[in-house]
């Protein structure tokens, strides 16, 4: 047997933890059709969290409905990707005169590096409205999925979000899927980018339960037939803290120990395993988070690590003799990228797990 683990973005894990229930409204929405209400849906969370994974699930899950799905990522030209998409859909299905002329308006090309021009966004609405009742007229939909939302050009989005706004009202059968970080999604969502958007069903992603993760390494590893102990097995889960990405790198490295210790997790095999995964962790998570911001806001992040927990802003402003209002822009500029998430009464955490044992671990 090959180790099942993916600590990989994006990669589909040998089982989501965690998740249950999540994809229900969506789920019943794609039986719906229309204008149901989980057919709109925004997954936030923190990096490593499991957002792209559960696009792929909404991804399979609508497939398994018979619906057709676009997946983009919402790098400039976005809207233009997804409308060649949409053409070459309709080509597969549509034979009438009416929906060659229609495409082949549409082939004149979307590939474009940011918005769309006026004339471009009209074969867009038409190629999409076209694709929409031939999907209809079979009983399905189309499900669009963007991940990496809040990098998303402003009126890219808006020229997206009031396309679809104008598919639902005319009754055809289109979902949105979303991912993001946190607060630079609730920005956007609160910046009237697109309004209607604020009415998508909004899943917030967390951690798994500590114990499912044991439950699910103890039963991976009986079934491969390594010989660990429960309390070994208890360890390993606990390091992961339930944080998706770290449940498959300790996992992944507890396998690789088996596979060379002929199927034996020594107590000394599990902690080399653990702090292999940390190592990683630092090394894609972390440093990939960090590499995207100022000195300045690195400061402030080792002003937080001195904290066993949450920090207050005070605090922060005390540690680094700064002003209240040069405290909360940097506040502002981290939680947006991801780094660190509010811990209420005015508190600030880190978004990451092992960021404060890293920062820690490399004093400036
Ligand atoms: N529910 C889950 N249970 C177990 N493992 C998971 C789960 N969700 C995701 N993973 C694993 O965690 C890792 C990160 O998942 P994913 O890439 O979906 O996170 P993300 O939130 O999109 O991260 P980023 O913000 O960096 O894009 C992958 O290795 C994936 O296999
Ligand atoms: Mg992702």
């Amino acid at each position: 047997m090959d180790n099942p683990f993916r600590p990989s973005a994006g990669a589909t894990p040998p089982q989501i933890l965690g998740r249950a229930g999540l994809l229900d409204e969506f789920d019943y929405g794609l039986t719906l059709g229309s204008g149901a209400p989980g057919l709109l849906t925004i997954f936030t969370g923190a990096r490593g969290i499991g957002k792209t994974v559960m696009l792929g699930a909404a991804h399979d899950l609508a497939r398994s409905h018979g619906w057709a799905v676009i997946s983009e990522t919402a790098t400039d030209g976005f809207m233009g990707r997804i409308g060649e998409s949409m053409r070459q859909l309709a080509d597969e299905l549509g034979t009438g005169p009416q929906v060659r002329r229609i495409t082949a308006i549409a082939a004149a090309g979307f590939s474009v590096t940011t918005q769309l021009p006026p004339e471009r966004q009209v074969a867009w609405r038409s190629i999409g409205e076209t694709l929409l009742r031939l999907l209809d007229a079979r009983d399905t939909g189309l499900i669009i999925t963007v991940d990496e939302i809040h990098a998303a050009d402003r009126s890219e989005l808006a020229q997206l979000a009031a396309n679809i706004q104008h598919f639902i009202q005319d009754q055809l059968p289109i979902g949105l899927v979303f991912a993001g970080l946190p607060s630079a999604v609730s920005d956007l969502l609160n910046e009237g980018v697109a309004t209607f958007l604020r009415r998508a069903d909004k899943i917030d992603l967390h951690a798994a339960a500590v114990r499912d993760v044991e439950a699910s390494f103890a039963e991976t590893f009986t079934a491969a037939g390594f010989q660990v102990t429960p309390d070994l097995v208890r360890q390993s889960a606990g390091a992961t803290g339930g944080y998706p990405f770290l449940i498959q790198l300790v996992g992944y490295f507890l396998w690789r120990e088996a596979e060379v210790n002929d199927g034996i997790l020594s107590a000394r095999a599990v902690e080399r395993a653990i702090e292999a995964a940390h190592r990683r962790n630092a090394r894609t998570v972390i440093e990939a988070a960090l590499s995207t911001i100022s000195p300045k806001d690195l400061d402030f992040l080792r002003a937080m690590a001195q904290d066993d927990g949450p920090t207050a802003a005070g605090d922060i402003g005390l540690r680094l003799g700064a002003k209240t209002n040069l405290v909360a822009n940097y506040r502002v500029r981290l939680l947006a990228a991801g780094l660190i998430e509010p811990a209420g009464h005015g508190k600030v955490t880190f978004a990451i797990p092992g960021l404060r044992r890293y920062l820690l671990s490399r004093p400036s």
